[in-house]
């Protein structure tokens, strides 16, 4: 596993740091307020568990899982629910938390669709950004690392399903992509 990696791009002990700067301004911001965290599985469980524990006000966690990604490294820009949220929304400030906006496609999505459920608002948190990538101007408004454009793995993220319990954020070595083609 580790000779697949070429390079760690953001270490587990900066993620650490920022998550916990992440957890305090949702903490300020969400003071007072109902808040329900919506997870995108799978590629956010990692960083929202982490962060969902940097968080002091009381909130509730729910998920969904979009179809954005196949087993490669391109998207189709076709985004369909492949798991929706189970507790009503129109009482609720919303967070979604994400593990990367890239082209802001997926994150487009669902802000629209979550904004039509008339919740009382709805925001977007990302552990990572590729902001050179995006081909739809969408908000984010907590973001914890801008990346250049890498396809990364670790923390959460994938390359054809694995890799994703790795500590760091990292890139894999060119021959890795190769050799499943
Ligand atoms: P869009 O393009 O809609 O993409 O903003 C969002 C989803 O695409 C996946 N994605 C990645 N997954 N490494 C990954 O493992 C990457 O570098 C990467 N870039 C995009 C991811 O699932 C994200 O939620």
């Amino acid at each position: 596993m580790q000779d697949d990696i070429a390079e760690v791009l953001v270490s587990a002990a900066e993620i650490k740091k920022r998550v916990k700067e992440m957890g305090a301004a949702i903490s300020r911001d969400y003071a007072g307020k109902d808040l329900l965290v919506v997870g995108i599985l799978k590629g956010a469980i990692i960083f929202l568990a982490d962060l969902v524990r940097e968080i002091t006000i009381p909130l509730q966690l729910d998920f969904m899982a979009v179809s954005s990604y196949g087993a490669g490294t391109t998207t189709s820009g076709a985004v369909r629910i492949l798991k929706d949220l189970e507790v009503p929304v129109e009482d609720k400030h919303l967070l979604i938390v994400e593990d990367i906006v890239d082209t802001g496609l997926t994150l487009k999505y669902l802000l629209e669709n979550l904004k039509a459920r008339k919740p009382l608002s709805v925001r977007a948190c990302t552990i990572l950004d590729k902001p050179e990538r995006r081909l739809v101007d969408v908000h984010v408004d907590y973001s914890g690392f801008s990346i250049p454009d890498y396809f990364v793995v670790g923390y959460g993220l994938d390359y054809a399903q694995k890799y994703r319990h790795l500590p760091d954020i990292c890139v894999l070595k060119p021959e890795v992509y190769a050799r499943q083609k």
